[in-house]
């Protein structure tokens, strides 16, 4: 035990204001994420309707207003609504935690932000910038009369509500574009799609309950003609008939930390174009994973924490899982962006199970699913496999006559990569690849020199015994465990051939 020091004095230490705000305005949130945690607010505050307004003139943006009709602060709530971390009495259905949000997101976005709110026909405003933080944290109180002629401007645009909020960010630094020509206009014209795409999935549940409408607003200072867009709700599992029977399955997980959670299950249907499938990107391959949700709110869209290898994996382009989290006792980033996942809770989800499946059964369905709707696009009459890449053209040649003769024939090509120890090979379906590991090239080679096309024998005889199962004859699992086996066998020569080499 290490002896107690004695305290002999006390040293005043304020967070030193500008470096506090650089820190704090580089945690990492994107524009979409900062304004969601700005509705997350509006939501508490049990707002009907939230309005994003971009200002902008022929070059910049020169502010961003999120304006709802919520219940709006009296002055004893912006106090401690504008203090950093100020504690405010959550329900457990709320959505706010931190204390933070608020500041947080305004300044990973611009350098000057003011709230004005109403409520009980009274206004109270008040403003942050980075200059006032450096001024020794002193937040500036506005002149309620001016600030409540501001609100009834800019706050849900023609119609400013009885009571409600109206956040304002000015001197956005992060939203600067080239002063060329049509530069903004470019900008807006991927940033507001993506936008919408945020916050229609984030969302989702309030847009489809009616509880809540957003709309996104571009302003041009000098034209009148602004037309709202209205965000629609992208429900990532909101598909008409399961891509495999007998899916969706709920299983049960026993979380380390937070008890009993039920993991929903889902396989989507292949080669769909749905919004709720591609949620704004080309595959949809990047939206696999896991859907945390807290109170309706999606916390973290995809993505497996760690319980399976990357995040993009194309065998598993049709698998997402919805998980319920309870109000409270769980790590989530600031951002509300996602789930710290510890090692034993990533082995507890891999474990849950409904009592005859699991999640690995569950991945299984899901990449079985994917090669059967490969399998019924190839139809009958697949042209037959032949050796790729990674073999000697002369090679290539004979084998595609040998195999195919004159007709079409696939190529199964041939890479040194990075695959686990132990792993000698691995099959690549999706890309029609044999993968050998690039740690294991000496001992396979056994002395001969690497080259393009090296390890003919190998390659060859992998290619002749996995050939058939590029064309999905064997059930996944199968396939799988004789996978393993054949590794299992070949990595006993190499452990043999590494110590020889050591030696
Ligand atoms: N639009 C709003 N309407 C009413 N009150 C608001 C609004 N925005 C902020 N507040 C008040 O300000 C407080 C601070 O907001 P902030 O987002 O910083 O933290 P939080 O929501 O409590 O927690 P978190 O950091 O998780 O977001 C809120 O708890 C709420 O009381
Ligand atoms: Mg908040």
């Amino acid at each position: 035990m290490l002896e107690p020091l004695a305290t002999v004095d006390h040293m005043l230490l304020r967070p030193e204001g500008k470096g506090t705000i650089r820190a704090l305005s580089r945690i990492g949130y994107e524009l979409p994420a900062a304004i969601a945690d700005i509705i997350d607010n509006s939501i508490d505050a049990e707002a009907t309707r939230v309005e994003v307004t971009f200002l902008r003139n022929d070059h910049e943006i020169t502010a961003v207003t999120i304006a709802d009709d919520g219940r709006g602060m009296d002055m004893a709530a912006l106090r401690t609504g504008m203090q950093f971390a100020g504690r405010t009495d959550h329900d457990a259905g709320d959505l706010g935690t931190y204390g933070m949000g608020l500041k947080s997101a305004s300044f990973s976005q611009s350098k000057t932000m003011t709230v004005i709110s109403r409520q009980s026909g009274n206004v109270v405003a008040s403003r942050w910038s980075v200059e006032a933080i450096d001024n020794d944290w002193r937040c500036e109180v506005l002149d309620p009369v001016k600030a409540g002629n501001v609100f009834d401007e800019l706050c849900l645009r023609g119609k400013a509500p009885s009571c409600g909020t109206l956040v304002i960010w000015e001197r956005l630094d992060r939203l600067v574009v080239s002063q060329q020509a049509d530069a903004l206009d470019e900008y807006l014209s991927t940033a507001m799609p993506r936008l919408e795409a945020h916050l229609g999935l984030t969302f989702h549940r309030f847009l489809e309950s009616g509880a809540l409408s957003i709309a996104i607003v571009v302003r041009h200072e000098r034209r009148a003609l602004a037309l709202p867009r209205p965000v629609r709700p992208h429900n990532p599992f909101h598909y008409p008939n399961p891509g495999a029977s007998g899916w969706p399955k709920a299983l049960d997980c026993e979380f380390p930390g937070l008890g009993t959670l039920s993991l929903d299950a889902h396989i989507w249907p292949a080669g769909s174009s749905a919004d709720g499938f591609l949620l704004g990107s080309r595959k949809g391959v990047e939206h696999q994973g896991f859907y945390f949700y807290r109170n309706n709110r999606l916390i973290q869209a995809g993505g497996w924490n760690g319980v399976v290898k990357g995040d993009q994996d194309p065998e598993l382009l049709l698998a997402r899982v919805a998980i319920e989290l309870p109000p409270a006792g769980i790590d989530v980033n600031v951002q509300k962006s996602a789930l710290q996942v510890t090692a034993s809770q990533a082995q507890a989800l891999l474990a849950a199970s409904d009592g005859e499946v699991d999640l690995e059964d569950f991945l299984e369905a899901a990449r079985a699913a994917i090669r059967a709707s490969r399998r019924t696009a190839r139809g009958p009459g697949t042209a037959p496999a032949v050796p790729g890449q990674g073999v000697a053209m002369r090679i290539r040649r004979a084998a595609h006559k040998r195999i195919a003769g004159a007709k079409q024939a696939e190529e199964i090509g041939f890479a040194w990569g990075e695959l686990d120890d132990g792993q000698v090979f691995n099959l690549d379906l999706t890309d029609m690849m044999i993968v050998l590991n690039r740690e294991y090239r000496q001992a396979i080679l056994d002395g001969s020199s690497a080259s393009a096309a090296d390890a003919p024998l190998v390659k060859l005889l992998l290619f002749q015994l996995y050939k058939d199962d590029f064309g999905r004859q064997r059930s996944s699992r199968k396939l799988r465990e004789h996978v393993d086996l054949t590794n299992a066998l070949l990595f006993e020569i190499i452990k043999i051939r590494l110590k020889d080499h050591d030696d």
